[in-house]
């Protein structure tokens, strides 16, 4: 992203590849390409929307981030340092607590033999936020206050919370541990329409009032104008155009972008005009993604921070 004119990131990717092993057979070692060549920045503060159809390599970004996986070629940077040389126990521990995971299933990683408090209190300990009970219980109810739940629900089991109220547990035990960064994979996805929005404005507060800086996974364009100033659209392993979000949802310019945006039912965006004036695009779906698909040649500028990875068009892939 527009790096030059912003402070120094929180994380930063730096012409990430990765290749995953296929097998093969006969002996050959079969890779696939999952990632080509991703560049971003995650800044204090706030959020880039990465967005992309299945299997284009959103969560593998993420993944790559929490050293889960590692690069095949290119660097991450964690403040300026290569998570290369983020080695020893004590190191990694301290980094995944400042990079954390939000993921589309708030239930998944909430334990049901134990209660909210529980879950909220064990970051606070190991993280060695509070040292003493007084002092845990006073943040126990600042955490409750800042996701928007009552206090009483700390006695409650998952199971006794909905789906928006859990997934703002996971939010607030992200903070409980120290976050700087939060990586949310579809963090609403699996959440009912009417309260996704919600989750979303929390989102929002966190990153506002706490700085807390976002990438925030979503196969759906739409909502990235709730949260992002940024947004980096991938199809295939690649960031085919990326900038303002409002940039690109006023003026879509790969072609793939302008797939995703007519697939967006939502008639109170920004974009409307351009979906009911161009409506034959979901029509050459398949045309779109095979031009799509093919090596790129360069990438043009097409606004202040808007940029285009070059396609060709009319020749089959
Ligand atoms: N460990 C792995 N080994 C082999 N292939 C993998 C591995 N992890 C991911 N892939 C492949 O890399 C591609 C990208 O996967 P990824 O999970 O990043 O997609 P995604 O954009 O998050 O999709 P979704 O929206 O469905 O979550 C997929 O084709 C997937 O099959
Ligand atoms: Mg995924």
């Amino acid at each position: 992203m527009n790096t030059s004119t912003t402070p120094e990131p929180i994380i930063e990717l730096k012409d990430v590849v990765k290749e995953f092993s296929t097998g093969g057979g006969f002996g050959k070692q079969d890779t696939f390409k999952a990632l080509n060549s991703i560049s971003f920045s995650l800044h204090k503060g706030r959020t880039l929307a990465l967005v992309g159809e299945s299997g284009c390599g959103k969560s593998t970004c993420a993944r790559l981030i929490t050293k889960v996986h590692a690069p095949t070629s290119g660097e991450i940077h964690y403040r300026g340092k290569n998570l290369n040389e983020i080695k020893n126990r004590k190191e990694t521990l301290d980094y995944r607590s400042k990079v954390q995971m939000v993921f589309q299933d708030p239930f998944g990683s909430l334990n049901p033999t134990h209660t909210i408090e529980h879950h909220l209190t064990r970051p606070l300990l190991i993280h060695k936020q509070v040292s003493n009970k007084q002092q845990l219980r006073e943040k126990l109810e600042e955490l409750m206050g800042l996701v928007e739940l009552p206090v009483q629900d700390l006695e409650k089991y998952p199971h006794q919370l909905s789906g928006g109220q859990r997934q703002r547990i996971n939010l607030a035990r992200a903070i409980a541990v120290g976050a700087e960064v939060i990586l949310a994979d579809e963090p609403t996805s699996m959440l009912d329409v009417s309260i996704r929005l919600g989750v979303l404005n929390l989102m929002k507060e966190m990153k506002e009032k706490m700085g807390i800086g976002f990438l925030y996974i979503t196969h759906d364009l739409a909502t990235a104008h709730y949260i992002a100033e940024e947004t980096a659209v991938m199809y295939k392993g690649r960031i085919v155009e990326w900038g303002d979000t409002q940039a690109i949802l006023k003026n879509p310019t790969h072609p793939y972008t302008r797939l995703l945006i007519s697939a967006v039912p939502d008639p109170d965006l920004p974009f409307r005009d351009l979906v009911e004036s161009e409506p034959n695009y979901s029509l050459s779906a398949d045309k779109i993604r095979s031009e799509s698909m093919k090596p790129s040649t360069g990438m043009k500028q097409v606004g202040f921070n808007h940029f285009v990875l070059n396609w060709e068009e009319g020749v089959a892939a």
